[in-house]
């Protein structure tokens, strides 16, 4: 129990991702505010935690306001007594659109949650964390903020590079204060948000061609690596990009490797050329 007692804020707990790591913070002894603009998931979501012992309590939020925002971290610190962790997890993706289409309002709606958002929340949560001594961000940004990727649209692209810019610098601000900042870059992750997003035919023949273990990854196991950096054992940890993505930023999967695997054979029987 790694996050025993510690108090930790996952946005966008109430499905997918946020879900999951939700569950493993709770399992690992956090007891998690469990935030979502829609509070039917959050209920649903914290009813599951309690069920297996594990402390939750839900709250509606919207990233993207200020109010709602600062209502949470008000609500968590009268409710638990602080905050150690915040995982800034809400994200949002418009449909998929080139950049000459995009409306003016995607665009604000996709950054305002997906960049504004994640700043309004650990703007919010730095007062309480520096009362603590010591505290937690990890926020979730995507392949997408590594690295271009067709997937999502500029809006997406730009959002979660502004989340890299923004994990760097604050990492940098907060370092007088013991507060770590890192970001989790998840592959493709089979949630409501993806099924939404794309056929199967297309997520296998994406997985074949660019993810050398071959798979998707899973909620938990963006939850584990969120609980590794909530943690204390990641106290010399900051301004960090992790990829979750069983290899996809490589970009060769089971296709490539077929072709590099021939190469080989053909070096071998006549040599390089
Ligand atoms: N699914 C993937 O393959 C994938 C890959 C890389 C990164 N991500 C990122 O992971 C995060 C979660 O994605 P997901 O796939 O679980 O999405 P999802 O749509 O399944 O779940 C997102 C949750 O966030 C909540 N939410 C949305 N806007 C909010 C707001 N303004 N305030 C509060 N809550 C809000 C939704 O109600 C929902 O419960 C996002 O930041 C996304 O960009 C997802």
């Amino acid at each position: 129990m790694e996050l025993k007692d510690k108090v930790a804020i996952v946005t966008g707990a109430g499905r997918g991702i946020g879900q999951g790591i939700a569950e493993v913070l709770a399992r690992e002894g956090a007891k998690v505010v469990v935030a979502d603009r829609n509070l039917e998931d959050a209920n649903k979501a914290t009813e599951k935690i309690k069920s297996t012992g594990g402390r939750a309590l839900a709250f509606t939020a919207d990233v993207a306001s200020k109010t709602s925002v600062q209502a949470m971290v008000g609500e968590t610190v009268k409710q638990f007594g602080g905050v150690d962790a915040l995982v800034n997890n809400a994200g949002i993706e418009g449909p998929p659109t080139l950049a000459k289409d995009l409306s003016e309002e995607q665009w604000d709606r996709v950054l305002g949650v997906n960049l504004k958002g994640v700043f309004l929340c650990c703007q919010a949560v730095i007062p309480a964390m520096i009362a603590r001594g010591k505290g937690k961000i990890v926020n979730i940004g995507s392949t997408a903020a590594i690295r271009m990727t067709f997937f999502g649209s500029v809006d997406y692209t730009v959002s979660k590079h502004g989340v890299a810019g923004l994990t760097q610098h604050l990492a940098w601000e907060l370092a007088d204060h013991k507060i770590t900042v890192n970001t989790i870059c998840p592959g493709g992750v089979l949630t409501p948000l993806m099924e939404q997003g794309s056929t199967a035919e297309f997520r296998a023949t994406v997985t074949k061609r660019l993810v050398p273990l071959g798979r998707f990854c899973s909620i938990d196991e963006i939850g584990e690596a969120v609980s590794f950096f909530a943690s204390d054992r990641a106290d010399m940890i900051t301004g960090q990009l992790v990829a979750v993505d069983g290899g996809l930023l490589t970009g060769f999967g089971e296709d490539l490797r077929a072709i590099v695997r021939q190469r080989m054979e053909a070096a071998k029987t006549h040599g390089n050329s």
